[in-house]
């Protein structure tokens, strides 16, 4: 591994350089207002692999094409499946932004654009890898095939349909995404587990147009009254939701996974000062880690209605709407959450007004084998491309694949991720670490070594 890691120390300028000029590219995939921009994101993912050699295809979709690559088969030896993300999500208040989205800016060590760690520089890392195998060994030791989808950010809605007509083609032993985070700075973790999620959306309508509320008022259901009542008993004030049937299937923490979460450097204060709260909240009788890893949860998302103007308006509005979503642990099924939800919801509505409810994404909550050989390789890569050893976490996120992933192929996925919980995913001045991009490149780099010493059964 000497000249790999000579290799890559010599260039990593070159290797800065062309993550900056992807992301350079407004990939916003949920706007077709930026759809060249996504296709050149795309185009440009296809071309590394093109230049190296392996054999490429971009698949076309409904949306967005999705980059599929794959290196010679070597005999023996276990086949990665690589998935990430060349689409980000739209940049927006981009007021808030020090330097402008997709002009890459480094300050700190850091560079800061949109999907700079979601998922572009994470996502890169695994080319890199490559090509430093590629260009000081001329192989690589393992098969790898790798996925590089568009529509990540916008619900991956074309990504089943590739995936059920690639099944043959996408046969291996084992996947791995980088698309989540260390434990803290200069702690890389593996995370084993991430939550599934179930997202609503209700709107209610009263009388057909806005009310004076002095006139009509107490005598006509005000549509927001109503939905804020019915949102407030989705959870309780000790953070227990109270959706009919929601816990039934959630598995509980065992005591040694308990211990081992407490074990972590997690410093409650710091969490607070970082985040600017002054106390946390969530279901009695858990831990922060606990709640945010392994308990389920429901969130809303979105509240809107009436007047938002200057001043005051007296007024009862003839509609409202949220939109609000609920993570998910194993063995909770969405499909029977929202079941509850959906009855829930009508049994809640007061009489006069209408309800529509629109049920989007769903997906399960997923923990992974610990005690696989693959696991151990990855620890062991991380160990020697970050020069410290990974600790085990779970996350709050959600990453669907990683169940398709399962389902269809029946694999597994080594979930590396090299970001930082406060890379400001999804939020304005998105960063991602320079020197987490080279060590995490080394670490993938290793990683095709580590697993290369498996033996298929
Ligand atoms: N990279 C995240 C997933 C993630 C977030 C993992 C935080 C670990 C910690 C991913 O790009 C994402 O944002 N996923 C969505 C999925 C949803 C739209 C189905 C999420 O978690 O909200
Ligand atoms: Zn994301």
């Amino acid at each position: 591994m000497d000249k790999i890691e000579t290799y890559l120390d010599e260039n990593r300028q070159r290797n800065e350089d062309d993550l900056f000029e992807l992301l350079r590219m407004a990939s916003v995939s949920t706007d077709s207002q930026f759809q060249a921009e996504v296709e050149r994101a795309g185009q440009w993912v296809a071309e590394q692999f093109i230049d190296l050699g392996f054999i490429t295809e971009v698949v076309e979709t409904k949306g967005h094409p999705i980059i599929y690559a794959q290196t010679p088969p070597v005999e023996g030896a276990p086949v990665v499946l690589v998935y990430g993300h060349y689409d980000v999500q739209p940049p927006d208040p981009l007021e808030e932004w020090v330097t402008p989205p997709f002009e890459p800016t480094v300050r700190d060590g850091n560079v800061y654009a949109r999907g700079a760690t979601d998922d572009k520089g994470q996502m890169l890392t695994h080319i890199k890898s490559a090509q430093a195998w590629m260009e000081t060994e001329g192989s690589l030791p393992i098969q790898i095939k790798y996925v590089i989808e568009g529509e990540e950010e916008c619900g991956s809605s074309n990504l089943d349909p590739f995936l059920q007509q690639y099944k043959d083609h996408l046969q291996a032993d084992i996947a791995v995404i980088s698309d989540t985070s260390q434990f803290a700075k200069g702690q890389p973790a593996i995370t084993y587990g991430l939550k599934g999620i179930v997202y609503f959306e209700v709107f209610l309508e009263g009388p057909k147009q806005d009310l004076h509320s002095g006139t009509f008022g107490g005598a006509v259901s005000n549509p927001i009254n109503a939905l804020t009542q019915m949102l407030g008993k989705l959870v309780d004030g000790n953070g227990r939701i109270q959706i009919p049937e929601f816990y039934d299937d959630v598995i509980d923490l065992e005591q040694r996974e308990r211990e081992q979460f407490a074990s972590l450097p997690f410093a409650e204060s710091e969490f607070k000062s970082k985040l600017g709260i002054q106390e946390v909240f969530g279901e009695c009788g858990y831990t922060t880690l606990e709640r945010r890893w392994a308990r389920p949860t429901c969130d809303i998302n979105g509240i809107w209605g009436g007047y938002q103007g200057e001043g005051a308006k007296t007024v009862l509005p003839a509609r409202a709407g949220a939109k609000f979503s609920c993570r998910l642990v194993p063995d909770q099924n969405p499909d029977k959450v929202r079941d509850g939800v959906q009855q829930m919801l009508e049994e809640l509505l007061p009489a006069g007004l209408k309800m529509e409810v629109i049920h989007h994404h769903g997906a399960p909550g997923v923990v992974v084998a610990l005690d696989s050989p693959y696991m151990s390789a990855a620890a062991e890569a991380i160990g020697k491309g970050f020069g410290t050893k990974p600790v085990f976490i779970r996350e709050g996120g959600s990453i669907p694949v990683v169940t398709a992933f399962r389902e269809l192929l029946g694999i597994d996925t080594l979930l590396l991720g090299w970001g930082l919980d406060d890379d400001n995913t999804h939020s304005p001045n998105e960063k991602f670490s320079l020197d987490d991009y080279y060590r995490g490149t080394r670490a993938s780099a290793y990683l095709w070594h580590e697993i290369s010493k498996i033996k298929r059964d």
